[in-house]
């Protein structure tokens, strides 16, 4: 069986994957049987940011080599104690280079924003309760290279901004008071791709907590398949991967159930497997259900496989995975099929930033976007050349768009098939992703290593998922003996659109569809192009195009016309950060889009609506009619109608059969007034579009993307800034500069023209051609029910506009991971041989002594003394800044035993009394490293020690 037969074949959609690492017989039960169902909390509060590096101190003495190559001492901006109570409080998603200043001298393909190399720290806190679950961190994503480290060891390394990362804490967590210290180093100098990326801990990150025996992140797979013998009868595949980080093999019930909004339960199957202490185990089991409610863009039918782990009558996990039915196929002669009918794939590529807030891009805000694109017409989007936010992915599950996932590295190395195995892991149950693409243009398409590369990269993808095709996007190669077309079940080209007719000749059983085309420019609004300005035509003339790429006209043009070429993905959705092509400083922002970086519409917008929308009238007319008085003006109507006239103040300029593909134009003498465009259907009027002439704008108005936000701090919308003249029309050439204010926060701002220098965040941006945009956040309204937030706009000489928002309530409040403040805890002591002598309190080990001392962590008393004397015991540590120049106290929150305490050798307090107790001492400023000896008089059989923490704080009454 060859791979497309692989691909088609349907005893090949059941799923591959893996073997229970271990089954062993016993049935002992989980190690805690408190634990319950999972806590999914959000870690985006209690981030502290350094912008800039923190080399890492310089090892000189044996002892600092010696102990900075131990598990939990890591050193510098990564160790526990580390002083960060002066670095600047964030929430994430934090894209720190959406704040840098655009900077001539700096990379264009990153908009001109500086990135560099900056530190996150947070103090983490697991109360006793918590110990026995399993404690998982989850980072959704983090540009470019992050360093992880927890309590001091390092956890992780992640080496692409577009995965994310998992990491099992369970074995480095400190419970009850103590501070938990998550540390990360981003080297966002390192670039990934040619485009905008952001910088920093850019999305989401959690804390889940689970019962030791779990269901593992991304571990169910429920993509439903047909019979191949009875269409209208289906069956899930469900995959469940279990672990166990528990003491004892534990057998489990899995029980997997499908679930639709309306109806309800539809489908259970159960079954059980035994987990081996530190093992995995995989179960699969299958659903059936037949006549389900087909999922397409059209009509997004999404159902729910809920998955859930029982030991006897106990809940030990449970996780909900979203699925869809539906069914793909690829024919080399006809295109792509969904549902067994034919659907021409019309899609955009997307970048995955936002005027505004870069790549930290709110749920709010990408569902703004989906809405513009089924507004566009387009059925599929291309998430070029990155695994995208998982809530991205779930937005186009519920939209209805086909989503081409695309794999960031091309490399068949161990480290980088790894990235591409989560890609697919995580996003294999979306309903929406019908191709994986393994790269985007690269040199090697055309050669043996190319194919060899790819050939290990399919497998990967299939021994995950076989239900759809694998691709890659070539824009060469494609007819060498051996190439990378040989490798993949579908062929994505991109551009060379002048090769479809031969590579299709060539290879008459390869199906392939337009994996990149158009790269045409275009400003928003504007209709003359200046050169020397930066300045593109809104027309799409055949020199207002890349020359590698076609206009959006002609592009389409040959793609719709070849029933073999599956379907178009335009370069690109949106107009994105960086590639300012074709110029350069002080562009920052690219052309291409077929919306602007706000998402405003261009004349592109119509063009396509134009060529895809088949299910209801379009009509789309430009330019505006704000000329001067003589200029000779070139109209454009756009639509999928019969035929277009337009009206120059009420004259017909002439009535045209409707061109889908070219557009219609007329050139009229402008004069004040306005002009219309009908269309007709069948001789009758449907539609008609006006422009009028505006008078000069007198006042600001604010349009709400939705009427409400959620209160929860998160959920965050794009509101439209728009001048207006006294009859209320928008005034397409007013630039005014427009301060805001209110009470909701702004995260960002945007006018849409690429060659603006404003910063995107703040309070004050110019408007750009009559328009802007601002992002509003919500504030936490902490489980309060409702409340309002204004947004008010201001500019010299017009009338401000104020709009309110109203807040609702969460629907599902998310919890939150409790942090703390930076605080200093003196968790790292050691301890000396015990004496009979009283020895000198300031006693120290050799540099070269590893071995006499013997390292503790406060928090469990020694026991009972051998004999009477003495034992000594010393932290070293280096205060806060604060402490260091205004002194402070050390609070010992429990001390057994009689002791004295000495600070570089000289007595500053004492506890005579052996009973367990509290002690505060206060320290006098100073700077730099202090060693803190205490000096324990003890007594045979009475146990002496450190029953709790011990912390160092500001001064006494801070
Ligand atoms: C393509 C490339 C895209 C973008 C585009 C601009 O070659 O795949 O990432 O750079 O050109 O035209």
């Amino acid at each position: 069986m060859n791979r497309r037969e692989l691909f088609k074949s349907a005893s090949a959609l059941a799923v591959a994957g893996f073997l229970p690492k271990m089954a062993f017989a016993s049935t002992n039960g989980p190690d805690d049987p408190n634990t319950g169902p999972r806590e999914t909390l959000l870690l985006d509060k209690g981030w502290r940011f350094h912008d800039g590096d923190i080399p890492m101190p310089v090892l000189i003495t044996h002892d600092q080599t010696y102990n900075a190559a131990k598990a939990g001492r890591a050193l510098g901006a990564a160790s526990p104690s580390y002083d960060d109570s002066d670095w600047q409080e964030v929430t994430l998603p934090h894209d720190f280079v959406s704040f840098q200043s655009i900077e001539n001298g700096t990379n264009v393909d990153q908009g001109y924003r500086r990135r560099g190399i900056v530190w996150y720290r947070n103090h983490l806190k697991f109360s006793n309760a918590d110990r026995g679950k399993h404690i998982e961190l989850q980072l959704d994503g983090i540009a470019t290279f992050a360093t992880i480290w927890f309590n001091g060891t390092l956890v992780a390394r992640n080496w692409s901004g577009y995965n994310s990362t998992y990491i099992d804490l369970t074995p480095y967590v400190i419970y009850g008071d103590g501070d938990n210290s998550l540390v990360v180093r981003v080297d966002a100098t390192a670039m990934e791709g040619w485009w905008y990326e952001g910088g920093g801990i850019y999305r989401d990150a959690w804390i889940v907590k689970r019962n030791p025996v779990h269901i593992v992140t991304d571990g169910v797979f429920a993509h439903p398949v047909p019979d191949p013998k009875s269409p209208a009868d289906w069956k899930i595949p469900v995959e469940v991967m279990l672990n166990n980080a528990g003491k004892s093999a534990t057998e489990v019930t899995v029980v997997s159930e499908l679930w639709d909004g309306t109806i309800g339960l539809l489908a259970t199957e159960k079954t059980t497997a035994t987990v081996a202490p530190l093992g995995n185990a995989v179960v699969r089991l299958d659903l059936f259900y037949n006549r389900p409610r087909l999922w397409s863009p059209a009509d997004p039918q999404l159902y729910r496989v809920e998955t859930y782990i029982l030991n006897g009558d106990k809940r030990l996990d449970a996780v909900t995975a979203t699925c869809g039915f539906r069914t793909e196929r690829f024919d080399a002669k006809t295109g792509f099929y969904l549902n067994d009918k034919p659907l021409k794939i019309k899609g955009v590529c997307l970048h995955q930033d936002h005027a505004g807030v870069g790549c930290a891009v709110p749920e709010g805000v990408l569902d703004f976007r989906l809405r513009k694109l089924k507004e566009l017409g387009a059925n599929a989007i291309r998430f070029s050349h990155n695994a995208q936010n998982k809530t991205l992915m779930d937005a186009c599950d519920r939209h209805g768009f086909l989503v081409m996932a695309e794999n960031r590295n091309f490399n068949a190395s161990p480290a980088y098939l790894e990235q591409l195995e989560w890609l697919v892991r995580r996003d294999r149950n979306h309903a929406c992703v019908f191709l994986w693409s393994v790269f985007n243009e690269e040199p090697m398409q055309g050669t043996e290593q190319g194919y060899e590369m790819v050939r290990r990269m399919s497998a990967v993808v299939k021994a995950l998922d076989t239900s759809r095709p694998v691709t890659a996007a070539m824009n060469d190669g494609l007819f060498t003996a051996l190439n990378v077309s040989d490798a993949v079940d579908v062929v994505g080209i991109n551009y060379q659109q002048h090769q479809y007719d031969a590579f299709h000749a060539a290879h008459p059983d390869i199906p392939m569809f337009s994996s990149e085309d158009t790269s045409a420019f275009m400003t928003r609004g504007e209709y003359k192009t200046d050169t020397q300005k930066h300045i593109m035509a809104s027309y799409d003339d055949d020199d207002d195009a890349a020359p590698w790429g076609e206009t959006h006209r002609a592009a389409w043009k040959e793609i719709s016309a070849r029933p073999f070429v599956a379907g178009t993905f335009v370069w690109t959705g949106f107009d994105y950060h960086g590639e300012p092509t074709p110029h350069t400083w002080p562009t920052n922002s690219s052309f291409f889009g077929i919306m602007d970086l706000c998402g405003f519409e261009k004349t592109a917008f119509s063009i396509h609506q134009a060529q895809w929308i088949d299910d209801k009238p379009v009509l789309g007319l430009a330019p505006h009619w704000n000329w001067q008085a003589g200029d000779k003006v070139r109209v454009m109507a756009c639509s999928n109608l019969d035929e277009v006239e337009l009206f120059v103040n009420g004259r017909s300029a002439g009535r045209q059969a409707v061109d889908r593909l070219n557009m219609n134009y007329w050139t009229v003498d402008y004069a004040p007034g306005f002009i219309e465009v009908r269309g007709y259907r069948g001789g009758k009027v449907v539609s008609k579009v006006r422009n009028e002439t505006t008078g000069k704008a007198v006042a600001l108005r604010l349009v709400k993307d939705r009427q409400t936000l959620t209160g929860d701090g998160r959920d965050a919308m794009p509101v439209r800034v728009e001048a207006i003249d006294a009859k209320g029309r928008v005034v397409p050439d007013a630039n005014h500069k427009v301060t805001f204010g209110g009470t909701a926060a702004i995260i960002g701002l945007g006018n849409g023209d690429p060659n603006c220098l404003e910063a995107e965040k703040g309070d004050t941006r110019s408007l750009f051609n009559g328009l802007a945009q601002v992002i509003i956040q919500a504030p936490d309204m902490a489980g309060n029910p409702a409340g309002l937030v204004n947004l008010v706009a201001k500019a010299d000489g017009l009338k401000p506009a104020n709009i309110e928002i109203r807040l609702d309530a969460p629907k599902v409040a998310i919890p939150h991971q409790p942090t703390t403040a930076p605080m200093m805890v003196l968790d790292s002591w050691f301890r000396a041989p015990d004496a009979t002598e009283r020895p000198d309190p300031n006693q120290k080990a050799a540099d070269t002594d590893m071995n006499s001392w013997a390292w503790f962590r406060p928090g469990e008393l020694f026991g009972a003394a051998k004999a009477d004397g003495y034992s000594l015991v010393a932290a070293n540590y280096t205060p806060f800044a604060s402490v260091q120049k205004a002194g402070g106290r050390i609070t010992f929150a429990s001390i057994t035993g009689a002791c004295e305490v000495y600070l570089d050798g000289q007595p500053i307090g004492k506890k005579d009394d052996p009973a367990p107790g509290p002690l505060t001492v206060t320290i006098p400023p100073f700077a730099g490293a202090r060693r803190l000896s205490i000096l324990f008089k003890v007594t045979t059989g009475a146990p002496f020690g450190f029953g709790d923490l011990i912390r160092v704080g500001g001064p006494p009454g801070a």
